[in-house]
């Protein structure tokens, strides 16, 4: 059940400029009063986050938008109506109320309607029918890897006086567990700029159009599409079914240990020789799970995480994308 009493605290520390990790469906957001720029420079000091990486700004509901932005696509009234409240973030043409600490100088905005209970109530409570928005980027230290539960925020970001949130929501494991698809509406095509949940498929069906994917995976505009972004402490590979033994075995020559994530059956093969064993059933289970998996591997540290990933379909895209970024080489 919602608690209105810390509700109604998080309000009174929101408009005090405060610092409020919240439960969001994808991931934990660290969330600041978007129009208050003192408090959004706290955002990105908690974060140690560049501060020309833009935020996105999370709204109550598609009627908000309007102040936002300069004016609102066909495609994005379709969307938003199909996907909203939801994992997915649009980014359209900013107007002045997006300000320069929210989107790095860019001329465009990012917005988004979260549907965790909780954090959709907290956000029509902060709205006051003017269309407020908070901006939040996942509630993790830059470069480290997205909290999917409020224990994950406490670890790494931490509650002042010691840490540097005002207050975390607890508001459970998050459902989807990896960070909202991005699509930029802003250009002449419809381009995913993060993959997520809600697929390119999805999103072509809605606005009976093809969708571009990313070359703006390269740019550090996007934080989430640094190359290494998502990646655990310990070396984490990719690996078939196939694979599997011999890799184990390599391993095991040189006395090294280490965790696996697999499908039910692979995994409870492996389990009497890996020193810890994850298994999913589903991609939506993978999904939800993954980050707090990761940060439970990291803890123990072993020398390398196995991954025995899901077959690619469209709704498997954003899990492997976030894996294939897990396994590239930090520098
Ligand atoms: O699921 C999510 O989206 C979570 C939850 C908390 O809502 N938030 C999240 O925020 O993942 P963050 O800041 O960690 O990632 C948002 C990404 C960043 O990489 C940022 O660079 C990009 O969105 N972004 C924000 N505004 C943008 C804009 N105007 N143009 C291009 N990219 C933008
Ligand atoms: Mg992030």
């Amino acid at each position: 059940m919602v608690d209105s009493e810390l509700l109604n605290k998080a309000l009174t520390v929101l408009r005090n400029g405060g610092l409020v990790a919240i439960p969001t469906e994808t991931v934990y957001g660290l969330a600041a009063d978007a129009e208050n720029k003192i408090a959004v420079e706290g955002i990105y000091r908690a974060k140690n986050r560049p501060s020309n990486h833009p935020l996105i700004v999370h709204l109550a509901g598609p009627e908000a938008i309007s102040g936002w932005v300069e004016s609102i696509p066909e495609d994005a009234k379709k969307l938003t109506e199909k996907f909203w409240p939801g994992p997915l973030t649009i980014i359209l043409k900013r107007s002045a109320r997006a300000k320069d600490f929210i989107t790095g100088q860019q001329d465009t905005v990012a917005l988004r309607c979260p549907s965790h209970p909780i954090t959709h109530r907290l956000l029509t409570m902060f709205d006051e029918g003017k269309g407020k928005g908070l901006a939040a980027p996942s509630a993790n230290s830059f470069g480290k890897i997205s909290p999917s539960t409020a224990q994950h925020v406490i670890d790494d970001l931490g509650v002042k006086p010691a840490g540097k949130v005002d207050l975390v929501i607890d508001g459970g494991p998050c459902e989807v567990g990896i960070e909202s698809t991005i699509l930029d509406l802003s250009g002449k095509e419809p381009r995913i700029l993060r993959e997520g949940a809600i697929s390119s498929e999805q999103i072509a069906s809605v606005i009976g159009k093809p969708v571009a994917h990313g070359t703006a995976y390269d740019s550090p505009r996007v934080s989430g599409t640094l190359k290494s972004h998502y990646a655990p402490e310990h070396p984490l590979e990719i690996v078939s079914e196939t694979d599997l033994p011999k890799k184990c075995q390599t391993l095991a020559r040189q006395f090294k240990t280490f965790g696996l994530i697999a499908p039910e059956k692979i995994a409870n093969r492996f389990k009497p020789i890996s020193e810890a064993t994850f298994s999913y059933d589903s991609v939506q289970d993978l999904s939800a799970h993954l980050y707090d998996w990761m940060h439970r591997l990291d803890k123990i540290g072993i020398d390398k995480i196995f991954v025995v990933p899901p077959e690619l379909t469209p709704a498997s895209a954003g899990v492997l994308d976030r894996l294939t970024r897990a396994s590239a080489k930090k520098n």
